[in-house]
Order: structure tokens, then sequence, then C-alpha cells
């Protein structure tokens, strides 16, 4: 394990005098956690969580980069340009090359770590490589991290890899693991501010639902733009033709056109799926894929990515919700390719 503390003089990047300064200066910094962070999502993620935009202006964080004995090297390459930065909010860097060091009391843990798909497969092919990093990694969060620590998974397939890590963590609050949606969310935010020529901020309740995966239902059925609903105006051609398929088909629309799967995007979905989990969603709707309580029908312990509200580091799933009978469908398409997977990897649950 390479470690590589910076003691910050807080003068030395000229912040002593500003309000802003004093609260981050007398706020006890959190452990961040980054699996993979040698890979490209790593990359393009751990800057930024450097920089305040995960849990924002006034809270401190050390990184811990983790990724294997290979990427040593990188990693050390990654905390020279840490330090170089002169983050006024980064107070330290720990940089492992195992979990049980790299999870050490961690209060978030962002598993990117994972073999990333290539051209002509789907995220489900990944499934039994990938399954067994999220075993070793959901028992060294059972031993190692903060009792209250938050998870979010983003290696794929990403709704199982956390079913399995939660089934490994047994001793740690199950509603704290998470898969991330919220880059699909995100994708089908921007296509409906392009179709309807609105801000972003102009749209309401959307949801994605079920499985990270071509299967994943974007539900158009409850949104509002500017506080009106769409949906019984919206073109249902569109609808079905373009919108859901592109949101569905995106990853690979991308992986085709980089040649490699996403990755700046995907950093930036996951910052913030965390940033809205814990500092709240306004009232909003998000989209995260968390434990099945059985909502809508849902099989009960399956990850499923379901609208939610978030609030004071909690998320609840939005409740009564007429679903159409178009929505009920694709609900049961994408549960029924969850209870599939869960089936490929039994072996690997407890
Ligand atoms: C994405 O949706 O872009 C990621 O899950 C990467 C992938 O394999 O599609």
């Amino acid at each position: 394990m390479m470690r590589t503390c910076l003691s910050r003089s807080m003068s030395l990047f000229g912040w002593k005098s500003s309000a802003q300064g004093q609260k981050a200066a007398n706020t006890k910094p959190v452990r961040v956690a980054i699996t993979g962070a040698n890979g490209n999502i790593g990359y393009a993620t751990v800057f930024r969580i450097a920089r305040g935009d995960l849990l924002g202006p006034n809270q401190p964080v050390i990184l811990h980069l983790i990724d294997l004995p290979d990427f040593k090297s990188g990693l050390k390459g990654i905390s020279m340009e840490l330090n170089d930065c002169a983050f006024p909010l980064l107070r330290g860097v720990v940089s492992a090359d195992n979990l049980a060091d790299g999870l050490k009391d961690v209060d978030y843990a962002l598993l990117i770590g994972a073999k990333p798909r290539g051209a002509g497969m789907e995220r489900n092919d990944l499934l039994k490589d990938n399954g067994k990093i999220f075993v070793e990694t959901g028992k060294a969060l059972n031993d190692h991290a903060s009792r209250d620590v938050k998870v979010i998974v983003v290696g794929n397939p990403a709704n199982t890899n956390c079913l399995i890590a939660q089934n490994h963590a047994p001793d740690l609050p199950r509603q704290n693991f998470t898969a991330m949606t919220r880059l699909d969310h995100n994708r089908a935010l921007y296509q409906l501010s392009k179709k309807f020529s609105v801000g972003l901020e102009d749209i309401q309740q959307f949801a994605i639902w079920g499985n990270h995966s071509p299967t994943m239902y974007p539900d158009t059925t409850h949104t509002k733009i500017k506080g009106q609903e769409i949906y019984s105006k919206i073109d249902k051609e569109w609808l079905k033709s373009e919108f859901i398929p592109r949101v569905q088909q995106r990853g690979t629309a991308v992986l085709n056109a980089r040649k490699s799967s996403s990755a700046a995007s995907a950093g930036n979905a996951a910052i913030d799926h965390i940033h809205d989990w814990v500092l709240g969603s306004q009232g909003d709707w998000t989209s995260m894929g968390v434990y099945s309580e059985g909502d809508y029908g849902v099989a009960k312990g399956l990850i499923f990515s379901f609208p939610l509200i978030t609030e004071n580091g909690n998320w609840s799933v939005v409740k009564n919700l007429k679903l159409a009978p178009e929505s009920m469908e694709a609900l049961k398409k994408t549960e029924a390719e969850l209870l599939a997977e869960r089936e490929v990897i039994s072996h690997l649950l407890k």
C-alpha cells in the first residue's frame, strides 16, 4: 500500500479569510473511496471529487484511490497530479492496491473497478467476470468501511453487482447499497430538453425504472415540463421509436463512437448520484438502483431503479403512482431480466 498524506496550510491557498474556507476548515473530512481509480472513469472522477463537486464546497475530503497492484505507478501519478491541483478541500490521498486498506473507514465508496464492456458485448456478458470482484468488495466493505458507508456501484452489470456486494456485507444497512442509473436519467433529460426546447431545470418527475441495460424503462408518463404534464401531448411514435431506444442504447452508441465505453459522463453521473443522495433532490425525482421492498410488485431484494426522492441522506421510493399498462409491461420486462441475472450469479450469493 502506498500512502501519501497532504498536510495543508490554509493560508497557503489564500482562503484563510473567506467564510467558505473557514467553514470547510472546521468540518471533519470524509473519506471517499474510488475503486478502479486508475481507469478512464476513475480519472474523470477523482479530480472533481477533490474539487468539491461530490459533497459541496464546505466538505473536505480524503480520497482513497484503489486499483490493482499493476497500476501502482498510475495511482502514484494521479496522487501527484491531485497534489499539483492544490485543491483546498483535499485533505489527503490514500493509494491502495488492496480492498482492506483502501476501504478502511471510508464514508463513501464509488465502486467503479470492473472489466468494462467491449464492442459487441451486452453489459450482462460481464456477469461472470465481474461478479467475483463484488463478492470481495462487499466483504471488504463489511469488514473495514464506516458502519454508515454509502455505496454506489458503477461497474457493470451494475444492479446485479450491487446485489452481490450488498449480500456479502450483512452488517451494513442494505439501503446504503445502490447502483447507478443516473447516467440513463441524465441522458434522457437531455433528450427531453432538446425535443421540447426547454432548459433542464424545466423538467420534473422523470425516472428510469429497472436495470441499467437495454431493458431499462425511461418513464415520461408522470413527467412535467414547466409544471404541465406532457404525456397526453407527447408524440407516442417519437417516444416509442426514438426516445426510449435512444436512452436504452446510449451506452452502446457511445461505445461504438469512442471505441471505449463512456467515462466522463459515467463519472459525472456517479457524482450527481451521491451528491443528490446526500444533499437531497429538492423534491424532484431522481433515479437510483436500490433494494426493492416490493413496491409496484417488483420482486423483493432485487436492486431495481425506481423514481426516488432523496432527503437528508435517505432515499424513498415515490409511492402510489398510477402506472399505465405500457409502463407495467416495461417494468415486468426489466424485472424479468434482473431475475435472470440473479439466477446466473446465485452461486455467488450467500
Ligand atoms: C454506459 O451506459 O455508458 C455504461 O454502462 C458503459 C456501457 O457499457 O454501456
